[in-house]
């Protein structure tokens, strides 16, 4: 089956305001099939936002991709013009954010909102718009489907005003949805409910998804792989179950260690630090030359400091980038 989504070397940096390049991602490469859930985890700074707008290119303007291409229907999305991305966006490939409060406009309506979205993208006549609007809010609000869309962003609940982001998202039919830590701020409940809409999502829709998150344990029953990002580098990539199971990159190890600590801060809408593994994991603050990880490692060995790691297959779908599995 031909992947919706190709992503080949992607190097991303930033510059600083004395011009220095900084780097965020160092060369990551996946591919996303139909319908596929990709969680893609790791710590703050690892570089998951940093991926997610680079794949659509909406970097702050101090970012810069060095490298690689992104793929979306055989066309390469680095090298589209902004016309080209502008008919992608949204269209094809939408983004969630973590904050639903700021990304609503406070005096319009929801369905409003939803209508614009349509609008922006497709020149229906007006009872076709109204009927699309509708449709989709029926689908995102079964049960009471116009209240909520006459409704003001601060009528509505956390998780009904990330829903109507989500209809925004899939106002258009899009079928890749990237979504940056879109339940961060809710209740647990509230989160789980999320997910069983994204999940039907993906069944009616056909919907593929990049699901970014700091929290593994959003990730079991629902993602189909699992890509774990550290310093701007996929350390480890599988199948959900046997990732989510049975980790084997000593950082994956350890992020799932902390999972504890994370159910306790759940709900709270606070980003969690992780006890076991404490240091910064962003690629700027990284030593060169080894392994990443290596300082933090309670597994390293001497290798470990001489040369990086490259990644390697455990199976046809797992690959882990340590020395470790290395013959
Ligand atoms: N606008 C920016 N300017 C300069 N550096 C940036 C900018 N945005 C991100 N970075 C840096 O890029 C690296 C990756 O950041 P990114 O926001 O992608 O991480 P993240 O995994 O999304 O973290 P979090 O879990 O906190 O959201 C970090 O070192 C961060 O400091
Ligand atoms: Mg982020």
């Amino acid at each position: 089956m031909a992947s919706v989504l190709e992503i080949q070397n992607l190097q991303v940096s930033y510059r600083s305001r004395e011009g220095i390049l900084s780097s965020a991602l160092a060369g990551v490469s996946f591919d996303l099939m139909p319908g596929e859930i990709i969680g893609v985890l790791g710590e703050s700074g690892s570089g998951k936002s940093t991926l997610a707008v680079s794949l659509v290119r909406l970097l702050p303007r101090n970012g810069e991709i060095i490298r690689g291409a992104v793929h979306f229907e055989g066309q390469d999305l680095l090298r589209a013009t902004p016309d080209e991305l502008q008919q992608i966006r949204g269209r094809c490939i939408s983004l969630i954010f973590q904050e639903p409060s700021l990304a609503l406009h406070p005096t319009l309506r929801a369905g409003e909102q939803v209508r614009q979205v349509l609008a922006a993208h497709s020149a229906p006549g007006k009872s076709a718009l109204n009927e699309r609007t509708r449709q989709v809010f029926a689908q995102l609000f079964p049960e009471d489907a116009d209240r909520i869309s006459r409704s003001y962003p601060h009528q509505l609940s956390g998780g009904q005003r990330q829903r109507v982001l989500i209809a925004q998202a899939i106002a258009c039919g899009p079928s890749v949805v990237i979504a940056d830590e879109p339940t961060a701020s809710l209740d647990s409940a509230t989160q789980m409910e999320l997910l069983a809409v994204f999940r039907t999502l993906r069944e009616r829709m056909g919907l593929a998804m990049i699901f970014i998150t700091h929290n593994p344990a959003l990730l079991s029953g629902f993602a189909d792989r699992v890509l774990v990002l550290y310093g701007g580098q996929v350390v480890e990539c599988g199948p959900a179950a046997t990732v989510l199971a049975s980790p084997r990159h000593p950082y994956t190890k350890a992020l799932f260690q902390s999972i504890p600590a994370i159910f306790e801060e759940r709900g709270s809408g606070r980003k969690t630090k992780l006890p076991v593994i404490l240091g910064d994991s962003a690629r700027s603050s990284l030593p060169r030359g080894g392994c990443p990880f290596e300082p933090r490692c309670t597994e390293r060995m001497s290798v470990c400091r001489e040369r990086e790691p490259s990644l390697v297959n455990l199976s046809a779908s797992h690959e882990v980038s340590c020395f470790k599995y290395e013959s």
